[in-house]
């Protein structure tokens, strides 16, 4: 099993997939570990909803589609670097909706304040992120498609206290992912006070 330090250096945004499946018991072993984070008051308002249906999948992918045409690309053009843009764009076209499986990741509103749910969930994302990167597969949080989720609701048939937060495509990628591109810590970090530098 890889280190924990070797599979944070690599975790990436993945968008491309490869059409092949991805066994049950890789999934699972990737909901375990999302399991396994921490939440207020060790509630764990994470509800899963593991998404393989070639419609529903389709469906996402359609609500993916719509609120990056209807907004999303044209809030990030400005913002993001070509490349970043490019990859948007395919993931958000389809390439995310053609992962062999998508978690759309909700929170328990009865288990959690409305407020604090996302700070909930989140960190379970997270840990699903880094197991999929640990098993060789690729994933990416996405919330574009959560812009819609009356419809996202009605489609899963989640009741009204469970919202839908994320969807993470999981599958294996359809090409090698270089190394994340992140600032270094000492442009991040300070020593006491703010400012003092590291
Ligand atoms: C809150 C949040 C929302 C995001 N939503 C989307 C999304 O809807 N679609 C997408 O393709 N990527 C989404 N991302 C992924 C980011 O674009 C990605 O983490 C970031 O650009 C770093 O890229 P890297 O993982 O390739 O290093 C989201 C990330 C976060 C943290």
């Amino acid at each position: 099993m890889a280190d924990l330090f070797h599979v944070v250096g690599r975790q990436r945004a993945c968008r491309e997939f490869r059409p092949d499946p991805v066994e049950d018991d890789l999934v699972e072993r990737c909901l375990e570990a999302a399991t396994h984070a921490p939440s207020a008051e060790n509630r764990q308002p994470w509800v899963f909803v593991v998404v393989r249906d070639p419609e529903l999948r389709a469906m996402v992918g359609d609500l993916t589609r719509r609120a990056w045409r209807g907004g999303g690309r044209q809030h990030s053009e400005p913002r993001l670097a070509s490349g970043l843009l490019t990859d948007v764009d395919r993931g958000a076209e389809g390439g995310v909706a053609a992962a062999p499986v998508l978690v759309v990741v909700c929170g328990d509103t009865r288990l959690g304040l409305e407020v604090t749910l996302p700070a909930s969930i989140f960190p379970a994302v997270q840990n699903l992120l880094l197991a999929a990167t640990a098993l060789g597969l690729g994933s990416a949080l996405t919330t574009l498609p959560v812009t819609f989720g009356a419809e996202l609701r009605t489609a899963l048939t989640l009741p009204s206290t469970v919202q839908p937060l994320a969807v993470v495509p999981l599958g294996w990628p359809a090409r090698r992912l270089g190394p994340p591109r992140r600032s270094p810590v000492s442009e991040k970090a300070h020593r006491d006070r703010y400012g003092a530098g590291w």
